[in-house]
């Protein structure tokens, strides 16, 4: 069942047609494609999905392909410093963004900051439990008000001691006598601005616009999405960020599309469907779902179900395969089994409530312009920023949000790693962590070949790159000039 297109206007953009209409050069209607623009050969995911043990949620029934055009898109915006200020101006600074977990800061008082691009942002909660966000920066002369996370009972300067209460109220400058000009408007520009805030499922949202549409609206539709998922009942299981040596959005489309798995992870094809990928775009939210324990089409022999499992589960060929497939069973089938039987022991009997697929598969959201929570337990979430004020550098950020039996857990401190770190010295990524090394050999290597090209566009596949395109139509109405960055 289709859903309804949810209506969301970026800001100085307008709501973008989804329906009937030709495609345009710079994206700016989406042709809706029934069933979809192309597709592999083999098993489609609903075709999966129909042979599932378990019932299918509704939420993985729907289908939402688009075709948003073939044009090639501009170099420039990886590579181009103009580029990346306009990001800074018109982006950063207007967009709802994902800036901590509500558990980063439980008790009045607690704060973290919060870094996009060159600005700083200081989270707390204040003393009646409320979420506030401010400009980390002094009204004096302009300091950073904090450096770390912490605990403290006022925002105090460090560098001339002028103090504001954990809501923003002016509070203390010292030796007052020479401030007349400050302490008579105190209670208007000496309040410290505020930035829009909004939460869901413990996720703190901030928009530095303080006039931005309401959070309600930017978050209803993911938010309509993930009900089935409870993503409020979890906790923060891991945490590592590293730095990677190319632009965010490199980094960051490496993760918004199957169709380099052949290529890039070639070890996994036995059991991922890649080419079948379902990619659904909404409005400011998409999604790529991954079959797992289906063989990739693009395999030139036939895999069985015990080598799917073999595969999957890394035995090597002298090894006998811990879990077998009985006569009459699927490989996905007895695999979700075994899933549901590692997470019973956590959250209890609704494991059999779980379809195969949501015990399976890559179900990667991503939200606009760089939250990527992942459905069901695949229990990821990615974030992707620019690396401070460098455009050639990011930090890629992944959580396990895990489900949890008890008290909840404190959320995992984060493990830093540098730009020349593997992923595997985060050992709380498990398997994960080889595959992360793979994708991100790829892509200093990108920036490079993007600052060398002589071709001024990269060209995406109209099907499987759709979530990618998506995502640059949705920055080109926020940066708001379509002939910007080489179009
Ligand atoms: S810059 Fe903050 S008190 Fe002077
Ligand atoms: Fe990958």
């Amino acid at each position: 069942m289709a859903a309804q297109p949810q209506k969301f206007s970026p800001p100085g953009g307008r709501a973008r047609v989804v329906g009937k209409s030709n495609p345009t050069v710079n994206n700016r209607e989406m042709t809706v494609v029934e069933p979809r623009p192309a597709r592999s050969p083999g098993v489609t995911y609903q075709e999966l999905l129909d042979a599932d043990t378990h019932p299918v949620p509704e939420v993985l029934r729907r289908e939402s392909p688009k075709f948003l055009g073939s044009t090639d898109i501009p170099i420039d915006r990886y590579t181009s410093r103009e580029w990346h200020e306009l990001e800074k101006s018109r982006l950063w600074k207007r967009v709802w963004q994902f800036a901590c977990r509500e558990e980063h800061i439980p008790n009045p008082g607690d704060y973290t900051i919060y870094e996009i691009a060159n600005m700083s942002f200081i989270i707390t909660r204040t003393p009646d439990g409320t979420i506030k966000a401010y400009p980390n920066a002094c009204l004096h002369r302009g300091r950073q008000l904090k450096d770390f996370d912490g605990n403290c009972s006022e925002l105090r300067c460090p560098f001339h001691g002028f103090a504001w209460t954990l809501d923003g109220e002016l509070k203390d400058v010292p030796a007052q006598w020479d401030f007349p000009h400050v302490t008579e408007r105190k209670d208007d520009d000496f309040h410290l601005p505020e930035c829009a805030v909004g939460t869901w499922a413990g996720f703190v949202f901030i928009n530095p616009d303080a006039n931005a549409a309401p959070f309600g609206d930017f978050i209803k539709g993911l938010a309509e999405h993930f009900e089935v998922w409870q993503m409020e009942n979890r906790y923060v299981e891991a945490h590592v960020t590293k730095i990677i040596h190319a632009n965010w959005k490199v980094a960051q489309e490496a993760f918004c599309e199957a169709y380099h798995v052949n290529a890039t992870h070639p070890q996994i094809l036995p059991y991922l469907g890649d080419t079948n990928s379902q990619i659904d775009v909404w409005d400011n939210f998409s999604r790529v779902i991954t079959a797992g324990l289906t063989p990739s089409p693009l395999l030139w022999y036939d895999v069985s179900e015990d080598d799917m499992l073999r595969s999957m589960l890394d035995v090597r060929v002298d090894q006998d395969n811990p879990i077998s497939v009985p006569a009459g069973m699927t490989a996905r089938a007895v695999g979700a089994a075994s899933g549901r039987e590692r997470w019973r022991p956590i959250v209890g009997d609704h494991v059999d409530q779980m379809s195969d697929a949501e015990m399976m598969d890559s179900i990667d959201y991503t939200l606009f312009p760089n939250f990527h929570p992942w459905g069901a337990f695949n229990r990821i979430v990615y974030r992707f920023r620019p690396n401070g004020d460098d455009h050639r550098s990011a930090i890629m950020e992944v959580l396990f949000m895990s489900p949890f039996k008890g008290d909840k857990p404190a959320p995992a401190k984060i493990t830093a790693l540098s730009a020349t770190q593997s992923w595997t010295d985060a050992p709380e990524l498990g398997m994960l962590a080889k595959v992360f090394d793979q994708d991100v050999f790829n892509m200093s290597k990108v920036q490079l070949g993007l600052e060398t090209t002589f071709k001024p566009g990269i060209t995406l596949a109209n099907y499987q790159e759709s979530k990618v395109r998506w995502l640059h139509q949705m920055l080109g109405e926020y940066i708001g000039n379509d002939n910007l960055g080489g179009l």
